[in-house]
Parts: C-alpha cells; sequence; structure tokens
C-alpha cells in the first residue's frame, strides 16, 4: 500500500490520544516505505459541511453528466473527498468514541464520500433497491481511543459501540470490506488502564506497519 489518506476526527489536536496513535502508525509505515504517500484531511479541526437540501438535490440528481453549474458547484467539496479517497489504496482514520459513535466531523466527512454513481451504485430488482459497491482494492484502518473500557469484541460494553459498527458498514457499503481496528480504552479510568490499553494499541500498530 504506497498512498495512504490519514483523515484526523478529534476536536482535540496535541492532546489527542488517537492523533499520537495514528503517528506511531504513520511514522513506522514512512520508515518501513520510505517512498509512501501520505495525504492527511482533518475533519475535526475543519469543517465539513453536514449534507443540505442542495446536496441531495445534486447528488440524486437524474442526469448526474448534465447537472446544471449550481449542482455542480454544490458538489463540489463532495467530488474532491470522493476523489481523494479513490486516489489512496490505505485509508488510516484517527477518532475517538463520541456519544457512542464518531464524532460529527467525520460523520459529515462520511455522507460527503458515500455518493450514489461515485462510490456505490444502485439497481432496481423487481422495484426494490439493491446496491452495488464502486470501490475497489483499499484496506482501511481505524484507530481509536475512548474514554470507557469494554466497547470492544466480546466486552461487556460492545453492544453500545456504535462507531466501529457505523465505520465498518458505511465502509463495506462502498467497497471498502478489509477494515481493522486498533483501540485504546479507559482514558477516564483513574488507574492506569489507559496506559495499558495504549500501550497494547501501540504495538499492534507498529507490527500492522509491516503488514500493509
Ligand atoms: C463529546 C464527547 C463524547 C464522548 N463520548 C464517549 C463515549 O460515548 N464513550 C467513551 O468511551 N468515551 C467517550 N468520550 C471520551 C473520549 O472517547 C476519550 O476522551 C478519547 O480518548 C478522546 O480521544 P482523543 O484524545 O483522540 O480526542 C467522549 C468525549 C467527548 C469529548
Amino acid at each position: 500500500m504506497s498512498k495512504i489518506l490519514a483523515v484526523h476526527a478529534s476536536p482535540r489536536g496535541d492532546r489527542s490520544h488517537s492523533r499520537r496513535l495514528a503517528e506511531v502508525f504513520l511514522a513506522a509505515l514512512q520508515a518501513r516505505r520510505p517512498q509512501a504517500q501520505l495525504t492527511r484531511r482533518e475533519v475535526g479541526r475543519a469543517l465539513i459541511p453536514p449534507v443540505n437540501e442542495a446536496f441531495v438535490a445534486a447528488a440524486f440528481y437524474p442526469e448526474p453528466n448534465a447537472r446544471p453549474l449550481s449542482m455542480q458547484a454544490d458538489l463540489a467539496l463532495s467530488d474532491e473527498l470522493v476523489n481523494e479517497l479513490l486516489g489512496h489504496d490505505l485509508l488510516v482514520i484517527s477518532t475517538p468514541m463520541h456519544n457512542f459513535s464518531v464524532p460529527s466531523g467525520l460523520k459529515a466527512w462520511i455522507d460527503q464520500i458515500v455518493r450514489v454513481g461515485l462510490t456505490f451504485d444502485h439497481t432496481l430488482d423487481n422495484g426494490v433497491a439493491q446496491y452495488q459497491p464502486l470501490v475497489r482494492g483499499k484496506k482501511a484502518l481505524i484507530i481509536t481511543s475512548r474514554g470507557g473500557f469494554g466497547f470492544g469484541p466480546g466486552g461487556e460494553l460492545e453492544s453500545m459501540n456504535h462507531a466501529d459498527t457505523l465505520l465498518r458498514t458505511v465502509l463495506g457499503f462502498i467497497g471498502i470490506t478489509d477494515v481493522t481496528v486498533v483501540a485504546a480504552e479507559g482514558e477516564e479510568s483513574a488507574d492506569r488502564t489507559f496506559d495499558v490499553s495504549a500501550a497494547e494499541a501501540e504495538e499492534r500498530l507498529r507490527a500492522l506497519a509491516g503488514e500493509f
């Protein structure tokens, strides 16, 4: 994987654990693959606009090749984000868990890159919509930090983890099914829970750098 798109979703800057963990992975990957090209997309500290009526009208315009200029303008950022995603082969998302899901900036980015005719398509089968992914040959790594503990597979709070499930579902929907999640948990614990979890996450990320 030689072209990496890193999407950063924490509203925090230097204090962000998910960003710090992402840097551990990216540094390890770049050390192994100095020629790898890295692009960064900020969605946590820069505004990605939410979908509005103009966006919906333009995105679902029945003749996508003949959109009026004003509609093309309404989709300009979305086009840019889609092309950016399509132009890379490894997607790295660093994100905190916010209210059992992802921060709104990351959700806004998702809403911009899930585009009919570009990243997915749909046909009718006896009047029932069938969806087809259009993205091929990409992998994703989700690097996440959580205040609580036990949101991972088999954990006590797994059923409340709508962050990983959202990301896996939506990435799979557009065709990115090879998704790995690495989490550090327990930032809000008073003991060493988070230190231990973050150290394990770092170790896993350094190992993963050799696998991508
Ligand atoms: C608005 C907000 C909502 C949060 N919601 C959750 C949550 O639902 N579950 C959880 O475990 N931690 C939650 N947290 C804690 C963060 O996930 C935790 O502090 C994480 O380490 C932050 O990542 P960052 O340092 O990359 O910003 C929340 C934090 C904030 C600011």
